[in-house]
């Protein structure tokens, strides 16, 4: 079993030269990879850094090539590199800009691929599937090249996507992860743990982006993690925020705007409905759910302390109410 995760490891590895040597050495890849990451506002540097790709647009461009050079069909199969249906086989990834995912340590495990023009006929992005070696609740893409800074800042940036970890680390932020997609999970929360116990969510300004911010909050502080939420303009991404911006820019406008869970609650499930008092009560009995998830009784003391003020309501009643939550879980 450990032979064939090693296997699985190679392919993959394989995988990630061939399309990057793609990129950057034949004409197709130069002319429409290479290109659109260009046009993207990638420097060759951040392409480089991040050993992004390009598939080519044929049925079985890799696969052959792979088999060639003496891959096993049956590890190509189960990292979803090649698709094996009866006697066919075909690749996975075809004409699109690929993006290698890797480990803590920096092994490949898997792939995204975007398509160049978006259309509504086929998917923006295809991902490979879970194998032995690829489980995407487990896995931060970027981790690699952010456990460092991560450390070091004592602070973690949590993207939504692979060109948001890339832009930032082309501006000049490097202790950034994302999820990929995937909603969050306690298994990637905990890696990050590892490294610091601050989180700063980052999501793109739209409603899915909002949504997910909001369900990401409890599980980081059920960890016992600080979590802080920046919001982006409304169609604003922290790729499409960070071209625009300068480092300096960049770093003014996420400490002026990242925002502790709680006044992040308040200011996007009350807003101006500051006269609604169903809104407000509803309001005011979400932030205390997170707040019963926070292991550390002293934090909680101090989140109802904040959320008495910010809410104008007694710490009195806000106690009471997290006394009754803490029951009813127990
Ligand atoms: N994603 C995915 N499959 C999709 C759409 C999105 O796996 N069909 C994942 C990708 O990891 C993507 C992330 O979700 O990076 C965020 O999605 P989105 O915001 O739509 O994409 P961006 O990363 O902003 O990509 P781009 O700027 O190229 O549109
Ligand atoms: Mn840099
Ligand atoms: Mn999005
Ligand atoms: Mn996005
Ligand atoms: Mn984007």
């Amino acid at each position: 079993k450990a032979n064939e995760k090693e296997s699985l490891y190679l392919v993959s590895e394989f995988a990630s030269e061939y399309f990057k040597n793609i990129l950057h050495k034949t004409d197709q890849g130069k002319s429409i990879g290479l290109s659109y990451f260009k046009e993207r506002g990638f420097t060759e540097e951040t392409i480089k850094k991040f050993d992004l790709g390009y598939s080519l647009n044929e049925w079985r461009a890799f696969t052959d090539e792979a088999l060639k050079k003496g891959y096993n069909i049956d590890y190509l199969a189960k990292t979803g590199l090649t698709i094996v249906k009866e006697d066919k086989r075909f690749d996975r990834f075809k004409g699109r800009v690929m993006f290698p995912i890797k480990s803590m340590s920096g092994r490949v495990l898997g792939f995204g691929g975007r398509i160049l023009i978006t259309d509504k006929k086929a998917a923006k992005y295809v991902n490979s599937p879970e194998s032995e070696i690829y489980y995407k609740s487990k896995v931060l893409y970027g981790i690699h090249l952010a456990k460092q800074s991560i450390a070091k800042e004592d602070n973690c940036f949590l993207v939504e996507g692979y060109t948001d970890v890339i832009q930032f680390h082309q501006t000049g932020v490097h202790n950034v992860v994302s999820s990929s997609g995937t909603a969050l999970t306690s298994e990637q929360i905990r890696l990050i743990n590892r490294l610091t116990k601050n989180i700063t969510v980052l999501f793109d300004g739209d409603a899915a982006g909002m949504r997910a911010s909001l369900r990401g909050i409890d599980l980081i502080l059920e960890q016992g993690m600080n979590v802080r939420v920046c919001t982006f303009p409304e169609g604003e991404d922290p790729d499409s925020f960070a071209k625009q911006n300068t480092l300096e820019e960049l770093g003014t406008y996420l400490n002026e705007n990242a925002k502790d869970f709680i006044q992040f609650k308040a200011s996007v499930l009350f807003e101006d409905s500051k006269n609604d008092p169903i809104k407000k009560a509803e309001t005011v009995r979400d932030i205390i759910m997170s707040i019963s998830k926070i292991p550390d009784r002293i934090k909680q003391e101090i989140y109802i302390q904040e959320c008495a003020r910010i809410m104008d309501i007694s710490e009195e009643v806000l106690f009471t109410t997290l006394a009754q939550l803490d029951k009813k879980e127990t």
